[in-house]
């Protein structure tokens, strides 16, 4: 599952796309090959766009002037800056390494990206970030999902069986047809927050059952992931000592996490995202503001690219938040 940690190998892949598939209304998996990758592990992601051997469409382009029209078409069609994407999967086989991630389409470079085929390039700037840490002491962990935070959480879900965790996914989306996540049909979600059932035959290989809340009702709980693990604490009662809970999507849901940990003494993780540019900690564009008792504030701002996208949930001063 991981790869070889190798500092000679190139952070940036030439890569191409293995396949591509539709997993509900605006979710895709993207499946892509690379050469080869430096190790990575659950919580890190990948820095991709449309390669471009001719950068000579990369200029001052004067509006005024109908003959670079179809260069300003050509910029609008390829998106310019690498896009952030958590890796959902790694898998080694015979022709190299393939690198998964689940995207929903909200903007240019998703779109490009539904559109590509197998075979196209892709280039892949990979490993980035940091890791979700795997404590040596507590057994069980809570992988918290909403929307498309899922993606970490899957690949996170094989390495807890790996590392001998009971782990159950918790996951909220807005609709069944917003759901991400493939499901059995002859073992239907529950409808009672209580229970944890093996709903999803990529996580029944990882022994990890799911707790699936929609807003909508139209699959698991009705209503907001939040009541489901409210509800499923107190009917579980798990020991707050063996328990450990990591989760990534919409800040809100993930601040509801955090304060629900902090709360019971829980060790809780948080996957953050920001707008990143360069996704190497040099444009200083994806900060995040963390508690440092060195400074005369007790805060101060950290890079999502370089010193994340994994916190310890107790340290992140959401109200300060950009
Ligand atoms: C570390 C990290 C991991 C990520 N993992 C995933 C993933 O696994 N799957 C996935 O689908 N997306 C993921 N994202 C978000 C993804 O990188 C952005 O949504 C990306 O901008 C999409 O590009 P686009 O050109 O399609 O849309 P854009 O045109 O860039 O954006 C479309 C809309 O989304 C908003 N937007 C852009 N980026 C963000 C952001 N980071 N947070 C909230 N809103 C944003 C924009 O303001 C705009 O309204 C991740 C981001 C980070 C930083
Ligand atoms: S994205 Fe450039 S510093 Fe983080």
């Amino acid at each position: 599952m991981t790869t070889t940690q190798n500092e000679s190998i190139p952070r940036i892949q030439a890569g191409k796309v293995h396949a591509l598939t539709q997993l509900c209304r605006e979710h895709y998996r993207l499946s892509i090959q690379v050469p080869n990758l430096r190790e990575a592990l659950p919580g890190q992601f990948v820095h991709l766009c449309a390669p471009t051997n001719d950068d000579s469409h990369y200029r001052i382009v004067d509006d005024q002037d109908d003959s670079h029209h179809q260069d300003w078409a050509m910029l609008c069609q390829t998106p310019m800056l690498r896009r952030a994407f958590s890796i959902a999967a790694i898998e080694k086989t015979s022709d190299g390494i393939l690198v998964d991630v689940i995207f929903r389409v909200v903007g240019k470079a998703t779109q490009w990206m539904a559109s590509l085929s197998p075979d196209d390039p892709v280039s892949l700037l990979a490993p980035l970030g940091n890791s979700f840490p795997i404590s040596s002491t507590r057994k069980k962990a809570w992988l918290i999902a909403g929307g498309v935070g899922l993606p970490p959480m899957l690949w996170l879900a094989q390495a807890m069986k790996q590392h001998e965790k009971q782990a159950t996914l918790f996951y909220g989306a807005q609709s069944s047809q917003l759901l991400a996540l493939d499901l059995d049909k002859g073992t239907p979600c529950s409808t009672d927050a209580t229970q944890a059932v093996l709903a999803s035959p990529s996580l029944a290989a990882s022994d990890v059952p799911v707790v699936i809340s929609t807003d909508d009702g139209s699959v698991g709980i009705h209503g907001h992931i939040g009541d489901a693990i409210e509800a499923h604490f107190a009917s579980t009662a798990p020991d707050p000592d063996n328990l450990i809970m990591y989760t990534c999507g919409p800040e809100r849901m993930m601040r509801f996490v955090a304060d629900f940990c902090s709360e019971r003494n829980i060790e809780c993780y948080v996957c953050v995202e920001r707008a990143m540019a360069c996704g190497t900690g040099t444009c200083q564009s994806c900060v995040v503001a963390i508690t440092d008792e060195s400074d005369p504030q007790g805060w101060r701002y950290k890079l999502c690219c370089a010193e994340g996208p994994v916190f310890n949930a107790k340290t992140v001063v959401w109200d300060t938040a950009p």
